[in-house]
């Protein structure tokens, strides 16, 4: 999966919730469900072959016992949904369907387990394949319990070496919950209100004829059980046989290639059956599933590439970006520099979804987006979008490979899928796109925010242990920052360490030993190894690596250029480590601009001359922060360094210069440098004009201004940023005012441009707040014309309408509404919270609960950007309250759903009086926190931090801001 974008799971169309906790709360939904939406009579439910009452205490263990081991499955599924509703129809969400598991036995049994959840099963049968009998069905068990597990006693016995097959029939819904076989929809065209009224019984109700609708699916990590009865564990690979049964006039898709379609009959109505060719061996969590009316773009390549969307977005030509650099990557994945290995499927199909709940999904041959994760439109979307596009497209293809011909063993070793799959995606788009230098940019996007979550008590180490993740929720929680960035941060240290070509060589080998498999960390350093040691190098690869993935968090190591001493220690944001780790890390040196031999550190402490610091020379280490740690000076260098900066900035190469800052301003909050030590460092941005510098400063300054924005210091930090920023504006003002020569800009000049445009308006430097204003004024006159360019528009739709009132705001409202792509909808939609009308705000949250006007997908990002703005803190808080229990109902499924949107209302809290607010939310939900809790008592850690920090050093960060802006004005 892509991260970053976990999003509510469970909102179902129907006002009942579907559990499992009774068949009788099963059926009666379904009759509920039937007669709220069609005039026929409700069909009576098949007899439930499930008798024994639901045991809820959990079973000692939630991992399949392992003594059943699937080989291949026949897959029928029968979804009836309608893609288009007309007059005439009724639509329906029911899918049936039957499936049949062929699975040897490695030990005597009289019990199935495998993994069934929120369906409803019809039949189940079982045949003894070698002596072609049936095997009594005694009893059939569905677990009420997190373990999802349907045990099936047998009259008879499973033999060890025997073979057997598993038949089933099943029923099941498709919601809009995101998960499993699950229902998407959207309206065609912007605005069109071509409804009809329509009686169902007695009640009349408005049927949407321009809705349409998609049966989509999402399995990973554990949802494959919710659409047919399963063993689903990554480690338990088989192959699929499929075939959709669906309406005519519409078309399905899935991992394989069709292989057949024909109409059929079934019960008086005509219905189309696709067969899909069997796939190769592979996991459930891979497995894809959809029916649509899309329509796709074809690309060459060596195997098909297919790009669908909705028919108006093919139409447009907005998936021709994508299709355009899918062939390239996938070709340089393939190709002898890459993984030295032929894509393992005949065909690849990739698809923008309405509704998703990741960024997007790497299916097997069947990879999901979401539409602003694959669309694109030139002249609408802008620099970000398209890197954004790239990088996503480039990840999933490289989990083809690792993740989905090569699989983690259990989901404690996710990152192995994850990290990986992030660190390649930075070669794939780089192979495509050098000039975007997406090299360095890995700093910014992945190492930084590792840094920053892996600095928290709460961490966890890249590998977990087997044992400690059993449910859903311990697999859900760990799609995060640490498995995807500290993954692709440790992997790029480790490719540093071994060079490109070594690492490469290794990987190479470790898919072609793995293929079709599953492995562990250990496997991964085995073939490294071999590599490494056909290079001529012993050194352990596992006995390093191993300190970087079983231990949490990250060294900071002090240097002292005096005396030559350095030593290492667990960095902690808040407090000191209780733990006595050692990691073995690599120090690359700079001295005065001149790059010294490497010292390699494995104990506590040691000492090099090469840290000495002789005619007053600066010393630099971790060189373009290839290590995955933090750097600590004495006073003396620091103070080198930070007038270098200001003397001769070029000295220092650009990543060390973000990375400076971002060291020092994290060193300050731990305590162990000066607070003005850190904002000394970004003095002399006044003259950079890189981003990495300058994006780093600004992530770092906005703790500041997130904990001062409500005070008195606010002032004098405006002043300073204006004064540090007047020179970038002014660099990029020809481009601001004669948008057509953007384009000549470098990829990361482009984004400091729009960084100077945002720092300066934000900071209220009036020609800013004027330019924005006209070429928003110009649009709005214009209405059907907006000139302004696509990389620009985020932060000119924000700045204007912070500017502006309820007329820009309404207008930007209804631009919202009508946008033909989801990338424009997604910049309106955060530049609508940007205005300072605390009641425009007001009403603008209340929209995040009615999915007509704020997708749910986009509800808890929507209440966060609003919680983000200063003037919207009190009212997002209240809000979150105020609606808890439709919030935690609604939008929980992910802990990282209500997490995200706990840590985003709360992010500002630095009063007593906060934390008390906090402490009585947590009170009074107490059990109904839900996935919540841990983030609510991260939220009340933090919030006591804050309280801590600002009260140490307001009075020193006020002095400071002062004093920097007095002496410049
Ligand atoms: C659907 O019904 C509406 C009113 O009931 C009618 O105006 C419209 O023409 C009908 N459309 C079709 C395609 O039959
Ligand atoms: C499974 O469903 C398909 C499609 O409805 C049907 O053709 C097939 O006969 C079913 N299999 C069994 C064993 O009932
Ligand atoms: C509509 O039908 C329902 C159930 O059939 C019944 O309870 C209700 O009273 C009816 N309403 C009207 C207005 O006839
Ligand atoms: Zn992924």
């Amino acid at each position: 999966m892509a991260k970053g974008l976990y999003i509510s799971k469970a909102f179902a169309i129907a006002t009942v919730v579907l559990t499992v906790s009774s068949i009788a709360g099963i059926i009666g939904m379904m009759i509920a469900y039937e007669t709220a939406r069609s005039n026929n009579p409700p069909t009576p439910p098949p007899t439930p072959v499930i008798t024994t009452p639901y045991p809820t205490g959990p079973p000692l263990s939630m991992r399949l016992p392992g003594n059943l081991i699937p080989e291949s499955y026949d897959i029928f599924l029968h979804p009836q949904l309608y893609t288009v509703m007309t007059n005439a129809t009724n639509q329906s969400l029911i899918f049936t369907g039957n499936s049949t598991v062929y699975f040897k036995c490695l030990k005597n049994t009289k019990t199935i387990i495998l993994h069934s959840k929120e369906q409803y099963l019809s039949s189940v049968k079982v045949t003894d394949l070698d002596k072609g009998q049936s095997i009594k069905v005694e009893d059939t068990v569905l677990y009420n319990n997190e373990s999802n597990f349907l045990e099936i006693r047998l009259g008879g016995l499973l033999m060890e070496n025997g073979s057997y097959s598993l038949f089933t029939e099943f029923e099941g819904y498709l919601f809009k919950d995101l998960a499993g076989f699950y229902l998407s929809s959207y309206k065609r065209g912007p605005g069109s209100e071509d409804n009809t009224e329509r009686m169902f019984g007695n009640e009349t109700i408005v049927v949407e004829l321009d809705e349409r609708y998609i049966a989509a699916s999402q399995m990973q990590p554990t949802d494959a059980r919710k659409v047919f009865p399963c063993f689903d564990e990554p480690a338990m690979k088989a192959t699929f046989k499929v075939a959709i049964i669906h309406r005519p006039g519409t078309h399905a898709l899935s991992n394989g290639k069709v292989t057949g379609r024909r109409l059929e009959d079934i019960d008086g109505e005509m219905w189309v059956v696709t067969s899909f060719q069997e796939t190769k061996k592979m996991s459930t969590y891979i497995l894809a599933f959809i029916v649509s009316n899309f329509d796709f773009k074809e690309s060459e390549n060596r195997v098909p590439i297919k790009t669908y969307a909705r028919p108006e977005a093919i139409t447009a030509g907005h998936a021709d970006f994508a299709a355009s650099i899918t062939g390239k990557i996938l070709s340089f994945y393939e190709s002898p520099r890459g993984f030295g290995m032929n894509y393992p499927l005949n065909k690849l199909d990739q698809i923008a979804l309405p509704d998703i709940i990741a960024g997007a999904m790497e299916n097997w041959g069947l990879v999901t987006y979401r539409e602003t994760s694959l669309l694109y439109e030139d002249g609408v979307s802008s620099t970000a979008n398209a890197e954004l596009i790239a990088t996503l497209i480039a990840h999933e293809l490289a989990h083809q490979w690792f993740g989905n011909l090569v699989t983690m063993k259990w989901w404690n070793d996710l990152w192995l899928n994850e990290g990986l799959a992030t660190y390649i995606s930075y070669m794939g788009v780089d192979n495509i796109k050098p000039e975007w230098n997406m090299k360095d940019l890995i700093v910014l996007n992945e190492i930084q925010p590792a840094f920053q979550v892996d600095s928290l008590a709460s961490s966890h180490p890249l590998s977990s242990k087997e044992d400690d993740i059993q449910t859903s929720s311990d697999i859900t929680e760990l799609f995060d920052v640490i498995t995807y960035s500290k993954g692709a941060a440790v992997m790029r240290m480790l490719e540093d360490y071994m060079s490109e070509r070594v690492f490469m060589i290794g990987l190479r080998k470790y898919l072609q030993a793995s293929q079709y498999n599953n492995t562990v960390p250990k496997d991964l350093w085995e073939y490294l190894q071999k590599a490494w040691n056909e290079n001529g190098d012993s050194t352990n690869i596992s006995e390093i690596m191993n300190t970087w993935t079983n231990q949490m968090g990250y060294p900071v190591i002090t240097i002292n250029t005096t005396s030559g001493e350095v030593f290492q220690k667990h960095f902690l944001l808040n407090q000191t480590s209780d733990y006595n780790f050692v990691w073995q890390l690599r120090i690359k040196i700079m001295v005065e601009g001149k790059q010294m031999p490497s010292v390699d550190l494995k104990t506590k402490s040691s000492s090099s001359p090469d840290f000495i610091s002789k005619n007053d020379k600066w010393v630099l280490a971790n060189v373009n922060c290839t290590g995955y740690f933090r750097v600590n000076y004495d006073p003396a260098n620091w103070d080198r360094l930070v007038s270098q900066l200001e003397r001769d900035l070029h000295k220092i190469p650009v990543i060390n210069r973000g990375q400076l800052i971002d060291d020092a301003f994290n060193l300050a909050r731990a305590k162990q440098i000066n607070v003005t030590l850190a904002l000394n460092t970004t003095k002399y941005l006044r003259n950079d004009t890189e981003y990495i510098p300058w994006e780093s400063a600004l992530r770092n300054l906005d703790y500041f201004i997130l904990m001062f924005d409500r005070s008195e210091v606010y002032g004098p930090i405006q002043a300073y940023m204006r004064y540090q920023v007047s020179g970038l504006y002014e660099h990029f003002e020809n481009f601001t005012m004669n948008s057509t020569a953007i384009d000549r800009l470098s990829h990361t000049e482009q984004y400091n441009h729009i960084n100077s445009i945002s720092v300066a308006c934000s900071n209220d430097i009036q020609d800013c707040q004027q330019m924005v204003t006209n070429f928003f004024d110009d649009w709005m006159n214009n209405k059907t014309s907006n000139n302004i360019h696509p990389n620009l528009k985020s932060v000119i739709y924000c700045q204007a309408i912070a500017a502006g009132g309820e007329k820009e705001w309404e207008f930007a409202w209804g631009q919202f509404q009508n946008a033909a792509i989801a990338t424009e909808k997604d910049k309106l939609r955060y530049a609508l919270s940007c205005t300072k009308k605390i009641w425009l705000l007001s009403r603008y949250l209340e929209y995040t609960l009615d999915p007509d006007m704020i997708r749910k997908m986009n509800a808890i990002s929507t209440i966060n950007y609003i919680a983000k703005n200063v003037a919207g803190q009190a009212i997002a808080w209240n809000f979150v309250r105020a609606n808890w229990d439709y919030i935690s109902y609604e939008f929980d499924g992910g802990v990282m759903s209500l997490g995200g949107l706990i840590e985003g209302v709360t992010k500002r809290f630095s009063t007593d009086f906060e934390l008390k607010e906090l402490k009585q939310f947590q009170n009074n939900y107490n059990d109904e926190l839900g996935s919540a809790s841990r983030a609510v008592e991260q939220a009340i850690e933090r919030t006591q931090a804050n309280i801590k920090w600002v009260k140490e050093n307001k009075q020193t960060v006020l002095e400071w801001f002062r004093r920097e802006t007095s002496e410049s004005s």
